[in-house]
């Protein structure tokens, strides 16, 4: 590990600011890739000199001008959205960043930590902006320090995790937003001047409406492997606010971090407060390299066990919904056990004796096994699902209470509501109070008690269905500032807690579908459940959607009995994610049976290249009939594509599909798989074999006329000379 301190304190700098000109630092943040330029002025004001493609030659960073401060302030003469805004404890609405120090080091070979010290010259408050740069993915995390060491508390409206200026002649942003049912739909639009802002102010389920993540285009809207992108997210489970700020002189100031709606608070004397991490990479070669650098992150550092295998397994919610009882679940573990899966899902409806719950307008918050239900418990269902020999795991929703239940009874200051108002009930539930600390204890007890009591559990999928409403801590009591920060923050600590004693147990994050997608939660959650819309139409372009962003092995995708697509279909839309079931094996017939036992054997197969390989889409589904997805591992050995035709004509050309990623001089055995039982395959170039080059070239005559139908193909390459 090597560091290196520049290190130029205050006194210093108003003992010689008095005698000669200051020396200027610069500091310099590479990746593979990409450089963020960050320099003082004569005014030792931070700019930021430049960020974009990698620069080569250090000795003309002097010609960069220096006009836009790295994190701007507000209240002199900033006239644009400020990063930060304070309003001091004697009143002064202002705040001045002067420069005094910076720390780079490296603790990994391909990582390092860069730390900028800031200062107001006339009050003891303190910036610090942070930079954990990630060499070969060209990924940077940026985020802020903000210290109080006045004497009275400073209040913070604003408080950004970083900021990006931009100098091109026209930005594309790319959003993704939806509702329930409907995620991460996909729109372009051409900033105008002014401010577009990108927020949530949901609290939970703060992805509903709008995703954190983004890409912007500079210059022309960018295609998958053309044209300047910038990709970027937030580390942060609750509210946040992205401001595009198109500013007089065309020049683009980004800000990003927690919404400071309802959120403005009081900083105490001598306290500090950290932002979450801006998550940003830059591609010089369109979107597709921009959300492979992402992936590559995600896999390497962003999700929890990113490296690592995922369990196929049977889900019994879209199967039984809250209708089953023991012999039921039997019948569903012996089937997902006999069809080759890992693991079988009990989903919602296990819990609750005072009130069992039998529908979802009760018994959230008594998480002990109903009694009548399932009268042998959890831990009769393990071992019954390990003497079939495959593993067992269980939903829970442990933020949330109805008001029928045992737990609402006994601790009416546990959840948020407000005083004087009705309760704003939302799926018959109210949400706990993460701010308090005898809620966090039991939200940990209750998972702890249940693994404790059911040793075996292999598995949790975590569900949050309600947004804050009405929201309002009886424990904060007179400030409530706090709440929603405080929420986030709190839910972190459990999961923190949770992790320190199970670090490795693969965990589902399920928000009434994709409600709940960040990098903040997935650093504790293995994968993610991306809409509770499971028709394989529809999903095809919700996983799109996400698959800019998260990679695969995290996306997980179900085969269910939504939609009248053929079971082949529905099989190859499930198979490019997480794969998993969601319907009664048994009433597949014989054939699907057949089918579904093969499907399963390919996608274990290929699931290495799947989970860890670069993702390249091909065909959008978004310009026509077909959408086509290809994944590559890093040897350019193994290759899958998952080709889907939408609604297409029923007659007409299709052309070729060139392939990506691949190495020219190898040589690829391309092969149709996954083929339904008694059918063959009808390409031509089925089982033959095709260099790099020409695949690459010229491509494949891959997509098909017929409507709502796939084929998944397989490349492996050859040691042909
Ligand atoms: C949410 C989840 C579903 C299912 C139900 C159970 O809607 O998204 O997958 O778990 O809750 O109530």
């Amino acid at each position: 590990m090597f560091k290196i301190i520049f290190l130029f304190t205050f006194n210093m700098f108003l003992f010689f600011s008095n005698l000669f000109a200051l020396p200027s630092a610069s500091v310099l943040i590479n990746t593979l890739h990409t450089t963020l330029l960050l320099k003082t002025g004569s005014d030792q004001k931070l700019y930021q000199a430049y960020f974009g493609s990698r620069l080569t030659n250090t000795l003309e960073y002097d010609h960069l001008p220096l006009f836009l401060e790295a994190y701007t302030t507000s209240g002199m003469n900033n006239l644009f959205e400020p990063a930060i805004r304070v309003i001091h404890g004697d009143g002064n609405p202002s705040l001045d960043l002067r420069y005094t120090a910076t720390i780079q080091e490296q603790p990994e070979p391909n990582f390092t930590l860069t730390t900028i010290q800031l200062k107001d010259p006339v009050y003891p408050f303190f910036v610090t902006l942070h930079f954990k740069s990630y060499y070969k993915e060209d990924i940077i995390e940026a985020w802020t320090e903000i210290r109080n060491e006045e004497k009275k508390p400073v209040r913070l409206s604003a408080y950004a995790s970083f900021m990006l200026h931009v100098d091109a002649a026209s930005y594309w942003l790319t959003q993704f937003h939806g509702d329930w049912f409907s995620e991460m739909r996909m729109e372009e639009s051409r900033l105008t001047s002014g401010i577009k802002i990108l927020d949530s102010k949901l609290g939970t389920k703060t992805n509903n409406y709008q995703s954190q993540a983004f890409l912007l285009a500079l210059n022309k809207a960018a295609t998958e492997n053309e044209g300047e992108v910038i990709a970027g997210t937030l580390a942060w489970t609750g509210n946040f606010r992205y401001a595009f700020e198109t500013d007089n002189n065309n020049t683009l100031n980004l800000s990003a971090g927690i919404n400071p709606f309802a959120s403005e608070f009081a900083l105490p004397p001598g306290s500090s407060f950290t932002t979450p991490a801006f998550i940003f990479t830059y591609s010089l070669h369109g979107k597709g390299e921009a959300s492979r650098n992402i992936q590559r992150w995600a896999i390497n550092y962003g999700i929890l066990n990113g490296k690592g295998k995922r369990e196929t397994l049977l889900n019994n919610w879209e199967a039984t919904f809250f209708d089953f009882d023991e012999n039921k679940l039997s019948h569903l573990i012996k089937d997902a056990a006999g069809s080759g899966l890992d693991m079988f899902l009990l989903d919602d409806g296990w819990f609750g004796n005072k009130y069992p719950r039998k529908n979802d307008g009760s018994s959230l918050g008594d998480w002990q096994v109903t009694k009548t239900k399932l009268p042998h418990g959890i831990g009769n269902l393990v071992k019954e699902a390990a003497d079939k020999g495959i593993k067992f795991g269980i939903w829970i929703e442990p933020e949330m209470v109805n008001p029928k239940s045992e737990l609402y009874e006994k601790h009416p200051d546990w959840m948020l509501r407000l005083p004087n108002r009705e309760e704003d009930l939302s799926r018959n539930q109210l949400v706990l109070d993460l701010n308090h600390p005898a809620v966090r204890d039991f939200i940990y007890n209750t998972l702890d008690s249940l693994l404790i009591q059911s040793p075996g559990l292999a598995y949790i999928k975590w569900d949050c269905n309600r947004y804050l409403t009405n929201a309002y801590s009886s424990y904060l009591g007179q400030d409530q500032s706090r709440l929603f920060i405080g929420y986030t923050l709190g839910w972190y600590s459990v999961l923190k807690r949770f992790r320190a004693k199970y670090p490795t147990l693969p965990m589902m994050l399920c928000s009434s579908g994709g409600g709940r997608v960040d990098y903040g939660a997935l650093h504790y959650f293995s994968e993610f459940w991306p809409s509770d819309n499971t028709d394989a139409f529809d999903r095809i372009f919700i996983q799109w959607g996400y698959s800019y962003f998260f990679p695969s092995l995290a996306i997980c995708s179900h085969v269910t009995s939504s939609g009248k697509y053929s079971l082949k279909f529905k099989t190859d839309v499930a198979m490019s994610g997480k794969l998993g079931y969601d319907i009664v094996m048994d009433a597949l017939n014989d054939q699907e049976k057949e089918y579904t036992r093969d499907a399963i054997r390919n996608y274990k197969r290929l699931s290495g290249v799947i989970w860890h390989g670069d993702l390249y889409r091909l065909v959008s589904p978004y310009e026509g009939g077909h959408a086509v997805i290809m994944h590559v591992d890093s040897s350019k050995n193994n290759a899958v594509i998952f080709s889907y035709n939408l609604h297409t004509p029923h007659f007409g050309h299709t052309n070729n599909t060139r392939l990506e990623g691949l190495d020219t001089v190898k040589m690829y055995r391309v092969k149709e798989t996954d083929l339904y039982p008694g059918t063959k395959s009808g390409y031509d170039f089925h089982e033959k074999l095709f260099s790099g080059d020409y695949l690459m070239k010229i491509g494949l005559n891959i997509l098909r006329n017929e409507a709502l139908s796939s084929n998944i193909i397989e490349l492996i390459a050859e040691n042909q000379p």
